[in-house]
């Protein structure tokens, strides 16, 4: 096989057989092809598109590039989530023990952020204690015994991915349906997931702003999921304003346990209610959708997700009592108001404004290097549909300094009041499965 002739059999839209895809991406993997010829690939690919056999076996071969890990030794099956990626997203905090408390296992192996806020593993951390690096051996164990565990990033998983992103960074190839599909699927799955739940954001801080891209992506997703044999269902969900209230990680770990509780935003339950649904029904731990989410709304109602999140924390050698004391979670030093200008109804809070604002306070990373303070962070007071009167407070700003004046400038300029009424957004757009 030569690679110059499967880029021009991409070129004039021809489909791509499994072993040439697999010739592709091992010979990519170990360094055999050439940047410049996958870069001309990936271009082929931006214009003629895929398959969905191809998709499918692109997204095997990415998956077989590396290490996979082996989550046989838990019994039950094992339903991952993921989300495309919002700002404030305290989903998987909240989903994570409250699936895990009506018997869903929940082996998660996660990552710190970058940008915006941290990730799930900075999150968890502002618990004192809290630790990820576990052998695998107890994480097996404690997900066996309480039916969830996170364990921080090990492995070569999917090199290929890693190679392919980075190189569609630097070739304005990254913006295409195939090439996103089969990257998010081949890491889930090379994860250990039996079965994936989809959280596709569309909105202005998406990465997917518009609708219509948003379903594309998502029906893609399903299509390789199903084909290469792990049921996968999306929800399409709103990012035109962050998720909740909180943005900033400490203060997510409290929205989150404000939540577990049943006190805490609506947009926010509602949303883990919907993806919780798909994860217990997926998990074949309810006969249906209305079925799983009872069982979720029981197991808020009579605490025990709550006492799922306390074993969870405790069980990683975090301090377990900060389910009942959130005041043992890092405090900032000020607490500032962001009042209102004028009056109005709040129209627009750009996400992923807000969430660059939250990053310069210190919550989210600039780059990699940086430090985060995971005391500090936004709480948005209104929301998208809210009428504010001239004073009102938006935001209650957490900062260990006094002088934020940029981060107020970044707020005003993300929360755009109009003077007439606006609708709040829907939260859940289209719910796609097979
Ligand atoms: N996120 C991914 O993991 N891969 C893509 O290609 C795009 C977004
Ligand atoms: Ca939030």
């Amino acid at each position: 096989m030569r690679m110059v002739d499967l880029i021009q059999k991409k070129r004039d839209g021809l489909e791509l057989s499994k072993e040439e895809i697999q010739y592709i991406i091992n010979g990519y993997t170990n360094d055999e092809i050439p940047d410049y010829q996958v870069s001309a690939f990936t271009m082929a690919v931006f214009f003629k598109d895929m398959t969905d056999r191809e998709r499918a076996d692109l997204t095997m071969a990415m998956v077989e590039s590396g290490d996979t890990i082996d989550l046989s030794g838990i019994e039950g099956i094992k339903v991952d989530k993921h989300s495309t990626g919002g700002v404030g997203d305290t989903t998987t905090l909240v989903l994570g023990p409250l699936v895990a408390s009506v018997g869903v296992p929940v082996a998660k192996m996660s990552g710190r952020g970058l940008g915006h806020t941290g990730g799930t593993i900075d999150k968890l951390e502002a618990v004192e204690g809290f630790h990820v690096e576990i052998e695998n051996d107890e994480f097996i164990r404690l997900v066996n015994e309480n039916k969830i565990a996170v364990i921080g990033q090990s492995g070569n998983l999917t090199p290929a991915d890693k190679k392919l992103y980075s190189l569609r960074d630097v070739t304005a190839t990254v913006n295409s349906i195939p090439l996103i599909a089969s990257s998010i699927m081949s890491k889930k799955i090379a994860a250990g997931a039996d079965a994936i739940v989809l959280d596709v954001k569309t909105g202005a801080g998406a990465f997917m702003k518009d609708l219509d891209d948003a379903k594309e992506l998502a029906g893609a997703m399903v299509s390789i999921g199903n084909a290469v044999g792990r049921k996968t269902m999306a929800v399409i969900s709103d990012m035109s304003q962050p998720l909740g209230y909180a943005i900033g990680n400490a203060l997510e770990v409290k929205e989150a346990i404000d939540t577990l509780r049943g006190e805490g935003p609506e947009d926010l339950l509602d949303l883990c209610l919907e993806l919780g649904s798909y994860m217990v029904y997926l998990a074949e731990k309810a006969s249906s959708l209305e079925k799983a989410r009872e069982m979720l709304q029981e197991a808020i109602e009579s605490g025990k997700a709550l006492d799922a999140f306390k074993v969870f924390l405790s069980a990683q050698g975090g301090d377990g009592s900060v389910v009942d004391h959130p005041e043992k979670l890092p405090q900032a030093k000020f607490k500032i108001e962001l009042e209102a200008k004028e009056e109005g109804y709040v129209s627009e809070i750009v996400a992923d404004a807000v969430g660059t604002a939250a990053m310069w306070l210190g919550a989210g990373r600039e780059t990699k290097e940086s430090v985060i303070d995971l005391a500090v962070g936004l709480m948005l007071n209104k929301k998208i549909g809210d009428k504010v009167e001239k004073g009102d407070s938006l935001v209650t700003i957490y900062s260990n300094q006094e002088n934020i004046e940029s981060v107020k400038e970044k707020l005003y300029e993300s929360i755009k009041l109009s003077f007439e009424e606006v609708k709040a957004p829907k939260l859940i757009h289209a719910t796609i499965s097979k």
